[in-house]
């Protein structure tokens, strides 16, 4: 019988997280809680870091193939196939050269500023949500 006090608040406050909880999820629409949304989060990552060069016409086009500035032309890939697998972040060849895991001359962007932790967080969360265009 000792227990029992215990139990009772236990029993309040997990009643409270849940309703907290589900107040959130209720308020916030479900990608906001996400965070992998191409339209909002992906593509102004992509137009701050690479459009400039893969864009048609652009250096970085012109040389893979690859257009940066379409959810169709990131799915597309190079000139030798994709660089997204929907799915697997580790093996989509975009995050091995954001994360200069194919050697240093070969990081993107080319020359440029480093994407952020945060953004390559975003970016890795999105391929491995299935890399959709939403
Ligand atoms: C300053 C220009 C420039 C910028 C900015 C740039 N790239 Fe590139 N990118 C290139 C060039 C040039 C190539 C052609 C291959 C090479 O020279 O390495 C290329 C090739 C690639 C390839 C294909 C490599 C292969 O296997 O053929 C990928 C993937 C890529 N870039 C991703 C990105 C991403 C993602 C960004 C933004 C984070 C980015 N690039 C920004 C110039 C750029």
């Amino acid at each position: 019988m000792q227990n029992t006090p215990g139990k009772l608040f236990l029993g309040a406050l997990s009643t409270a997280v849940l309703t907290v909880g589900l107040t959130v999820s209720a308020v916030l629409p479900a990608q906001a809680a996400d965070g992998a949304s191409f339209k909002d989060e992906i593509l102004p990552i992509l137009q701050k870091h690479c459009s400039e060069c893969h864009t048609p016409g652009g250096q970085g086009q012109m040389a893979s193939g690859l257009d940066l500035t379409t959810y169709e032309g990131v799915m597309k890939g190079t000139k030798h196939g994709p660089v997204v697998v929907p799915g697997d972040a580790f093996l989509s060849n975009l995050m091995v050269l954001i994360e200069g895991r194919a050697g240093p001359e070969l990081k993107m962007p080319h020359g440029r500023k480093d994407l952020t932790n945060w953004e390559k967080t975003l970016l890795r969360r999105w391929i491995n949500r299935g890399a959709e265009n939403n």
